[in-house]
């Protein structure tokens, strides 16, 4: 058959110091095998290094390096490739030693080639499903991390369009927004998007560590480097060495520690605190704040040399009250997240709480909205969350900030122009959803009814109630 070519061969690497058995085993695998030989430890090695190797097969008793130190090195690289003994020595210690170091199996010379044959297999076999397994585990974890950023907001989409184009690269990302816009979840994105996926992610926030600490927190400290450093610590940037480390409230950082931090960056090294010794790190960055960073540089409060070197993709997550039509789904969203934890099923939003929702200012961003929503789904006696379950705070500031956006000047022509159109749009969609919502009061929620009633034909009317996330059952009597 012309496809048997182009199957896939896995190669096995067959070490062996006497040449006579090595080209016994090749001549009856080269038919199922690509076969590299080897005869001796360091040769081995070197194609380790170069060839994408499937399976090892070693004799144990070899001159200068042995089948086992062989296993112990090639453990200590990281390879995880499943590794076969032979040995005519086969005493069960040597086998139980080479078998405690990680070998897959061994087998005893003279060689019985159908049961090396059924061996090998099994290891292929064992190693596909553990390769599998890890690579299963990386996706479902990107897809987890992603698919929890909920947002039909056009601006917020790219963003995660271009936070799934930058992920793959190690460029340093800054996460510009407000307190819980979504910071950490995108940061974490980044990572789990990554290659790095199943390296550590390490995250250090800069304002909630004093001062004076966190030299340690970010480096480690040798024992005795200051009074109550009693014994060695690994630091941050160890930790997240081949991962990624985020720098969340970067803003916070002091300024003495922002010149450390940068050339820890720059240099991809550091040493601890009361350390000699220059350790090497391969750290990807992602760093957040909630201040504007750009003026605390021209203020003077931020290095703009950090700055720069931080900001190679700039991600500004919108507050929520720049992307009301996120709110609808997000209440969804927290809903079924929190189902479990409240212990109740809540399938719906009174009009009135949707109101308010949509009417508020939302300080606190989407963190703020998980909170109210998960405190009103505690309180609704039913499965519908009502007005007289939300928080009396929550109601009470409501009112005072009925219309949300806080007044800011604008300062050029181009920022005129710019609110000028927001606020149209705003207006637009102000006026569509408050038509809607007078319509299917007033039709009791019948699209058929409102569609006569309004001119529109159903189809055009139900995309438009689509938009704007109304629910029409929500009106029937
Ligand atoms: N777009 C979103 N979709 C779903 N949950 C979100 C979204 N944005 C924020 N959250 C949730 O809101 C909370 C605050 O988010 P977080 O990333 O910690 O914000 P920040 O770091 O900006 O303060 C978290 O529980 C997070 O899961
Ligand atoms: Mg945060």
């Amino acid at each position: 058959m012309e496809k048997e070519n182009t199957t896939y061969k896995p190669t096995l690497l067959i070490v062996d110091d006497e040449e006579r058995s090595a080209r016994i085993l090749k001549i009856n695998f080269r038919d199922k095998y690509n076969i590299l030989l080897a005869n001796n430890g360091a040769q081995a090695l070197t194609l380790l290094d170069h060839e994408p190797v499937s399976l090892i097969l070693t004799d144990l008793r070899m001159p200068e390096m042995t089948g086992d130190e062989l296993l112990e090195k090639i453990r200590e690289k990281n390879y995880h490739i499943p590794v076969i003994i032979m040995t005519a020595y086969g005493t069960i210690e040597n086998a139980v030693r080479s078998m405690k170091m990680g070998a897959f199996d061994y087998i005893l010379k003279p060689l019985n080639i159908e049961n090396l044959s059924l061996t090998i297999e099994r290891a292929l076999n064992y190693s596909n499903l553990l390769n599998e397994n890890v690579r299963l585990k990386e996706q479902l974890k990107a897809y987890e991390g992603f698919r929890q950023i909920i947002t039909i907001n056009p601006e917020m989409k790219r963003l995660l369009d271009l936070t799934g184009q930058v992920a793959g690269a190690k460029v340093p990302v800054l996460i510009e927004g407000e307190s819980g816009t979504g910071k950490e979840l995108f940061a974490r994105a980044i990572h789990y998007l990554s290659p790095r996926a199943n390296k550590n992610f390490v995250s250090i926030n800069c304002g909630a560590i004093p001062a004076e600490l966190i030299e340690s927190e970010l480096f480690g400290h040798e024992k005795g480097a200051f009074t109550g450093a009693s014994a060695q610590k690994k630091g941050k940037f160890e930790l997240a060495h081949q991962g990624t480390l985020f720098l969340d409230e970067i803003g916070e950082l002091p300024k003495n520690m922002q010149v450390k931090l940068l050339r820890a960056i720059e240099e991809q090294q550091f040493t601890r605190v009361g350390g000699t010794q220059v350790i090497h790190t391969d750290i990807r960055f992602v760093a957040a704040t909630n201040r504007n960073l750009e003026k605390e540089v021209e203020e003077g409060n931020f290095r703009e040399d950090l700055y720069y070197r931080l900001k190679v993709v700039n991600l500004r997550i919108l507050p929520l009250r720049e992307r009301k039509d996120d709110i609808p789904l997000l209440v969804k969203h927290f809903l079924k997240k929190h189902e479990k934890d409240i212990g109740k099923t809540v399938r719906d939003t009174d009009r009135k709480v949707m109101e308010m929702f949509m009417n508020y200012a939302w300080p606190g961003n989407v963190r703020e909205l998980e909170n109210i929503v998960m405190h009103t789904m505690l309180f609704s006696p039913g499965d519908v969350l009502v007005p007289e379950a939300l928080p009396v705070e929550f109601v009470k500031q409501a009112g005072e900030t009925e219309t949300g956006e806080q007044e800011s000047v604008p300062a050029t022509k181009e920022e005129l122009q710019k609110e000028r159109k927001k606020r149209y749009e705003e207006v637009d969609k102000k006026l569509e959803y408050n038509f809607l919502d007078h319509v299917l009061k007033k039709t009791h929620g019948n699209i058929t009814k409102a569609a006569e009633l309004t001119g529109y034909d159903r189809r055009q009317l139900q995309n438009l109630i689509r938009k704007h996330l109304i629910n029409p059952s929500n009106y029937k009597k």
